[in-house]
């Protein structure tokens, strides 16, 4: 549903801390008839929450309208909210900072995109007779104080009960201090519709402990690391204060704070002397524990509850097996998702950044599009990344939506040139789309951002056809990389860089070809056959040993498809030896590392494959598992052994981009993959390997839902497998011809 709107933009007078009321009385039109539907339509610069006759419209929404690349994209939410109408009644916005105005990114910066905070909204009543009575923000609405006294998505939020006055939702209540509001200039042409969905709350989670540090300060653990916020009711002295201080984890007994870096992760809940209740929906944190401070009488497991908070995504895929540690790692993957995909996929959802990295969702997108649907969250954030990519020349940001190329005062500063991997997003993501969803039109939507990306690139390569020039990432988090230097991999960055260009040619090409852009295919397939020999040249000695001769070089010539059918045997040879050499601990960063498996088992290593991803001791996947982690870390060892936590300067615990191993965990131990694009056709082809005796997976696919199941028998493996009506599955087991099944139960002895 598209809206035109007529009402203006509209700020507050006064600036009320930061998170004003505004209002506006609604009285029903006569002559009409009954009211036969209403509407309303809102949008904020900042963040908001819309009440109508007293109660919230959305349904447990938060944080709308969210983040997007607001210079030229600004969202707007549409309700249908006949229900709410009465005969007179208020319309009411609580505003707050946002990612408008809010602190932004490890700069320090705030006040990015604006320095006020605005309403847009409208209030459409249709009655029986056709007649519309339209009621929308312009100036003669009212702004008032709300309870909220200092709000930062980063620094928490401070809430005074004291100031708490319910009658601003009551038509004609008395508004002492409130004042009126002017029109800000905005440009509509920004709006757009929802294509994502809203964030909302989407869980409760109770407290499992409550402790005593060594320090003396009381903590409560909530037994998973998660985002979103503590609410509570409580009573107590007026004007007592209780401070909540925000932790993903524990460092020799006391709230782990550093990794937060400047992020102040603290709320602060003033009391009013009455039954309170506290809920501060204008910030989020990152958390397993708090620590609560001036709590009035005794804290038990039962005094707060813990509000998850995500994108309203649907889980479509599941994945469990018969070890425990590696089903807590698929946990944490699964965790690791829901915590970064607070509208925007981010890096990590706690300390001074939660900024949409380009690379990390690059490498991640398969392993999401498994668990969730992610079609539509997804394909909003690549409206961003054509806007900004549009904006730079063709560059792709570090980060989308990309606050970093303006300065500390907002002034551009310009972008820094694409990076591999991070810039090869721009075609990565919208091709892991493709293959689990089949939308051939997104694929055309997003097909000029994947060529602008390939084409922009190329204009970065040496003459020799390498990518081996200007700025690069790398094989970022080494786990051989120094706690300071992340960027010093064993990988060559030219190897690196090449091999992802190789990749988004490859896929570009592939795109092209599918949408009957016969030139661009041409193009791009000669550039890619360029590249694979210049990598080749360059890069690939006679013996198959590739530059750098570590995990990640191998990983990406074998699943790119960089070597000839002898080389390839080579190198998952050397690959295969690597990994015995280093006893099986992984020694891949962001680049290598969703591809390192897959590279192994296609190489005829699945033994070697399963012992890299079964290895416990440091640095391995299930090493922070064994460590009791409940989210993916950011680094291999974010916490060390001893229990500190690493001295690096980024040391996030909740970042999914290590987590892409999952996306081989479904398709190779679950064993379901698709066939065609969209799993028109489905791949059933799981690969047992030692250490697991039983696995099951499923997929809500856009034609139903498939799901596996395989079991160790004396005999060898029992397979079943549901295939939905009009879908068909090939079975594709070791030792045996191609199976092909058709929607029902079937069961196979392999
Ligand atoms: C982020 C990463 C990101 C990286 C760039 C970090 O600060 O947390 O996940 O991709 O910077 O290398």
């Amino acid at each position: 549903m598209t809206h035109e709107f007529t009402a203006s933009m509209i700020s507050p007078d006064d600036d009320f801390d930061g998170a004003p009321l505004l209002r506006r009385e609604v009285t029903l039109e006569s002559g009409h008839g009954d009211v036969a539907s209403a509407e309303l339509h809102a949008t904020a610069l900042g963040v908001f929450e819309a009440f109508l006759g007293g109660r919230p419209v959305g349904d447990d929404e938060v944080l709308s309208p969210g983040w997007s690349s607001y210079e030229w994209r600004l969202r707007y939410r549409s309700y249908d909210v006949t229900d709410l109408i009465t005969e007179s009644t208020v319309l009411g916005f609580a505003l707050g900072n946002g990612w408008y105005r809010g602190r932004l990114g490890f700069l320090g910066s705030r006040r990015v995109y604006g320095d006020e905070l605005g309403l847009l909204a409208e209030l459409r009543i249709t009655y029986a007779d056709g007649h519309v009575q339209t009621v929308g923000t312009d100036e003669s609405w009212q702004a008032g104080p709300s309870a909220v006294t200092a709000n930062d998505l980063y620094d928490g939020q401070t809430i005074d009960a004291r100031r708490r006055d319910d009658s601003w939702l009551r038509p004609g209540a008395a508004l002492p201090g409130w004042t009126g509001v002017h029109t800000l200039s905005f440009d509509q042409q920004r709006l757009t519709g929802y294509v994502g969905p809203v964030t909302r709350r989407q869980e409760v989670v109770r407290a499992i402990a409550v402790s005593t540090s060594p320090s003396g300060r009381t903590l409560v653990d909530f037994g998973q690391n998660l985002v979103g916020w503590v609410r509570c009711t409580v009573q107590g002295e007026a004007g007592s204060v209780i401070t909540i201080r925000h932790a993903e984890v524990l460092e020799h007994g006391e709230l782990g704070t550093r990794p937060l870096r400047t992020a102040k992760a603290t709320d602060r809940f003033v009391l009013s002397g009455a039954v309170d209740r506290f809920e501060p929906t204008k910030t989020f944190h990152g958390f397993r524990y708090v620590e609560v401070d001036g709590w009035p009488g005794e804290l038990t497991t039962d005094s707060l509850e813990a509000v998850v908070v995500h994108s309203d995504l649907d889980r479509t895929g599941d994945f469990e097996c018969s070890d425990d540690l590696l089903n807590q790692l698929h946990r944490n993957v699964v965790w690791g998702l829901r915590g970064n995909f607070v509208d925007v996929p981010t890096d990590c959802p706690q300390r001074d950044e939660r900024l949409g990295w380009t690379g990390d969702i690059a490498v991640f997108a398969p392993t999401a599009a498994f668990l969730y649907d992610v079609a539509d969250f997804l394909g909003d954030w690549l409206m961003d990344l054509d806007a900004e990519q549009a904006a730079a020349d063709g560059q792709i940001p570090f980060v989308i939506p990309d606050p970093l190329k303006y300065d500390k005062s907002g002034s551009p500063i310009g972008e820094h040139d694409t990076p591999a991997l991070w810039g090869d997003s721009a075609a990565w993501v919208p091709w892991a789309l493709w293959q689990a969803y089949g939308d051939r039109d997104a694929l055309d939507r997003h097909f000029p951002a994947m060529a602008a990306h390939a084409r922009h690139v190329k204009s970065l390569l040496s003459p020799n056809d390498l990518w081996d020039t200007g700025f690069q990432f790398g094989d970022w988090l080494d786990p051989q990389a120094p706690p300071d230097n992340p960027f010093q991999a064993q990988a060559d960055n030219g190897v690196v860089a090449t091999a992802c260009y190789f990749r988004t040619l490859a896929i570009v090409t592939e795109a092209a070809q599918l949408l009957g852009r016969d030139g661009d295919a041409a193009e791009f397939g000669a550039l890619r056959d360029r590249v694979g020999s210049a990598f080749r040249d360059h890069y690939v000695s006679a013996d198959g040993t590739v530059k750098s001769d570590c995990q990640t070089v191998y990983a990406l010539a074998i699943v790119f498809g960089l070597l000839p059918d002898e080389l390839r045997t080579k190198a998952g040879d050397r690959l295969a030896e690597l990994a015995a050499a280093n006893d099986y601990r992984i020694g891949t960063g962001f680049a290598g590392t969703p591809f390192v498996l897959d590279a192994l088992s296609s190489t005829g290593h699945l033994d070697a494959a399963y012992l890299l991803l079964l290895e416990p001791d440091c640095p391995s996947w299930l090493y922070p598992v064994t460590m009791g982690a409940t989210t993916v870390w950011e680094r291999w060892d974010s916490m060390l052994p001893d229990g500190t936590i690493n001295p690096g300067e980024m040391t996030s615990f909740n970042h999914y981009a290590l987590g892409a191993v999952a996306d081989w965990m479904h398709r190779t131990i679950g064993g379901i993959a698709p066939l065609e694009p969209g799993y028109g056709r489905v791949l059933v082809a799981p690969r047992p390997g030692d250490g697991l005796s039983w696995a099951r997976a499923s997929l809500q696919t856009r034609g139903g839902r498939v799901s596996t199941q395989w079991r160790r028998e004396d005999a060898g493996v029992q397979l079943s497998v549901d295939v939905p009506h009009g879908m068909t599955a090939v079975v594709r087991m070791p030792g045996m011809d191609d199976i092909e099944l058709g929607g029902g139960q079937h069961t196979i002895d392999c």
